[in-house]
């Protein structure tokens, strides 16, 4: 990974932390993002010092924030000439409902929305580090949910679990629409569950204790969980692999709802109006 550029979003904890670790270890240039400066400087820092590699550089960014999503494609635009990777892997889940600063559902503007817009944004430095890579982190749980188009933002009974799992539906729809827009650009996107993980994450999405204390005890650990989008980000097994979703590092085929274009594509149309006033500012 000498000489290549790689964005992770969700880079201060968790997955995304140790995927970011992985990169550097393999010498790519990481960008580390996070909503917290100084927390995004002391991971930037500790990578350096554990791998030696002095390319970690931090960016700032709240999810919650499209404007904030769309300063860091602009310092990005700023710093690079193109990229390499970019794995879209924040995500929060809460446990009420909570609206972003745009007044969106936090969960759907953080997990879903942030990343549509941001992948959108930096699709031209992706098309100068062809051959390049599009990495959306998702859950298996995307099985479980439905795109609730009459109420997306979660206003009229609100379940933490439906919440998170739309958004992870979200993102494998996402994968298979770019998936299709991008054939025969040079850059792939694929999509994937990362297992149980023992993360903050998984802790706060059971709020029975019983099974909150089980799911910890059977959680694998991050870097474990950093596997799956390590190989979909390096390995030359998976080169040319587009539009595709895995758990852990097998190929998978999705679900009858995630298949549906027509799905697929109403969702890119709402997604769309929803960061209009943001789009084509980047170029
Ligand atoms: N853990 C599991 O068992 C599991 C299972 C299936 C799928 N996943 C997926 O794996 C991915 C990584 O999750 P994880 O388990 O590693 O969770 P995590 O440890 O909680 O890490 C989440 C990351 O997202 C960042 N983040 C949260 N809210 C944000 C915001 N408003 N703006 C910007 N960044 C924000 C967090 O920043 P802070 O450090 O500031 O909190 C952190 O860096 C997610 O996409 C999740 O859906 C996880």
């Amino acid at each position: 990974m000498n000489n290549t550029v790689c964005m992770v979003t969700g880079a201060t904890a968790g997955i995304g932390k140790a995927t970011a670790f992985g990169l550097a270890k393999q010498g790519a240039t990481v960008i580390i993002v996070g909503r917290n400066g100084e927390k995004a400087e002391q991971v930037a820092a500790e990578i350096r010092q554990r791998v030696g590699n002095v390319d970690v550089v931090p960016m700032i960014a709240d999810f919650a924030s499209l404007e904030q999503v769309l300063n860091l494609a602009r310092e990005c635009h700023r710093r690079y000439t193109r990229l390499d990777v970019l794995i879209n892997n924040a995500a929060v889940v809460t446990q009420t409902r909570q609206e972003s600063q745009d007044g969106l559902e936090l969960m759907f503007a953080v997990n879903y929305l942030a990343p549509f817009l941001l992948t959108n944004q930096l699709l031209d430095l992706l098309r100068k580090g062809v051959p390049s890579r599009i990495v959306n982190v998702s859950s298996f749980g995307y099985k479980q949910s439905a795109i609730q188009f009459d109420d997306l933002q979660y206003v009229h009974q609100f379940s933490h679990r439906q919440a998170y799992y739309q958004t992870r539906l979200a993102m494998v729809l996402f994968t298979l629409t770019l998936a299709r827009r991008l054939e025969g650009t040079g850059i792939t996107v694929n999509c994937l569950h990362p297992g149980i993980v023992k993360t903050n994450l998984s802790y706060n999405y059971m709020a029975n204790p019983f099974f909150r204390f089980f799911e910890q005890v059977i959680a694998a650990t991050p870097e474990k969980g950093a596997e799956p989008s390590l190989y979909l980000a390096t390995s030359p097994d998976v080169a040319g692999i587009t539009g595709k979703y895995f758990e852990r590092k097998s190929m998978k085929p999705v679900s009858d709802t995630a298949s549906h274009q027509g799905l697929q594509e109403r969702l890119w149309e709402v997604s769309e109006s929803l960061i209009e006033q943001y789009a084509s500012i980047v170029k």
